[in-house]
């Protein structure tokens, strides 16, 4: 084992809990708790996923950690502390944020995604990558939803850490998240590794749908059969449990998952007017090239027909223009 890589390790489960006792005793804490609170956290939940405050001072990690003898060289590498521009010593990196300790799949401390307060830009600073931290290797919450995820055989895929706590916090022991929306081949086959099928719940905005949709085929690809979460426009995972909370949660998005073509029906036909016959033509070409990607032809007509009930076009029509999108796409 290299022993440096093992000092950061140390250096990270300090400040983790460094941060964690900040939250919960400092006065300077407490603002961050009542937000935390206020959306819905509770005192556990907090407890369970280590969540804690930066100080907003200049060097209380840096003076804590350099007490107990680590080299501030490591600290910097690893993204804790940075050197001041005149070299005169060294800072602490995060101030002023609420603080989500990320852990390798061991369960190891190997860096921090750092929350704003409120309302403010950026959002979200993480870590910098490090011999500990590498983004394209690092799934939020896997070390915990490991066996879940291997019992189930699925994976619930979510875009923010937020969603993966509050989603816990209703029952899904099997959730993780990547560092944002950007999905790798190595996160795929790790996933894959553990589960047959992922559960894409992605936000319901038009980023969140963006994103689903470019990952979907990556998934494929490692072999993970893909099914999705709908949610309703602009609400994300948290979003849903904060408004309508954690049994609708459950019954309405988790266990009423949607096929990879329901799904693109869904959001084509949010895009489109019905009311209007413009409207309904065009969400119908739209939908019948949509069905035309489907290989299975049994499926193809499963959707046709359902097509064809409600917008009152013979099943004939729209097999042929499907026929027609077919060819085209060979
Ligand atoms: P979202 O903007 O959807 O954030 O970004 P969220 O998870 O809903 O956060 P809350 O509920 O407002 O607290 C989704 C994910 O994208 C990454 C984070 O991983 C975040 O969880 N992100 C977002 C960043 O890394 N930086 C940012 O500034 C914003
Ligand atoms: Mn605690
Ligand atoms: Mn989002
Ligand atoms: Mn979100
Ligand atoms: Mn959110």
């Amino acid at each position: 084992q290299d022993p440096t890589r093992q000092k950061l390790v140390e250096a990270h489960e300090l400040a983790v809990k460094f941060y964690h006792y900040f939250l919960n005793n400092a006065r300077q804490g407490e603002k961050a708790k009542r937000y935390l609170r206020d959306r819905g956290m509770s005192d556990k939940l907090i407890d369970q996923f280590m969540i804690g405050y930066a100080p907003d001072d200049w060097d209380v990690l840096t003076k804590f950690l350099m007490g107990r003898g680590f080299d501030p060289v490591l600290l910097e590498q690893g993204g804790l502390i940075s050197a001041k521009n005149d070299g005169s010593g060294y800072v602490d990196r995060f101030r002023g944020r609420i603080m989500f300790p990320l852990y390798d799949a061991n369960g190891k401390a190997s860096a921090f995604a750092a929350r704003i307060v409120d309302e403010g830009s950026p959002k979200y600073l993480n870590s910098p990558e490090s011999r500990l931290f590498v983004k394209s290797r690092t799934l939020y919450n896997l070390h915990l939803a490991k066996a879940a995820i291997r019992k189930r055989k699925q994976v619930v895929l979510f875009e923010g850490y937020m969603d993966v706590i509050k989603a816990w916090q209703a029952g899904v022991d099997n959730g993780i998240a990547t560092m944002g929306t950007a999905l790798t081949e190595e996160h795929c086959s790790m996933m894959r590794r553990h589960a047959e099928e992922v559960l894409l719940c992605y936000d319901g905005d038009d980023a969140g749908q963006a994103a689903a949709f470019k990952n979907i085929p990556l998934l494929e690809a490692a072999g993970l059969k893909v099914v999705m979460a709908v949610l309703p426009k602009g609400k994300d995972p948290d979003d849903y449990i904060s408004e309508y909370g954690p049994d609708s949660f459950l019954r309405e998005v988790i266990d009423s998952p949607v096929s990879v073509t329901k799904f693109k029906l869904i959001y084509s036909r949010k895009n489109h007017i019905l009311l209007k016959e413009e409207g309904r033509k065009n969400y119908l070409m739209e939908a019948v090239a949509i069905v035309a990607g489907v290989e299975s032809s049994t499926e193809r007509e499963v959707y046709l027909k359902e097509l064809s009930r409600e917008f009152d076009i013979s099943l004939d029509a729209l097999k042929q223009d499907c026929h027609g999108m077919r060819l085209e796409l060979q």
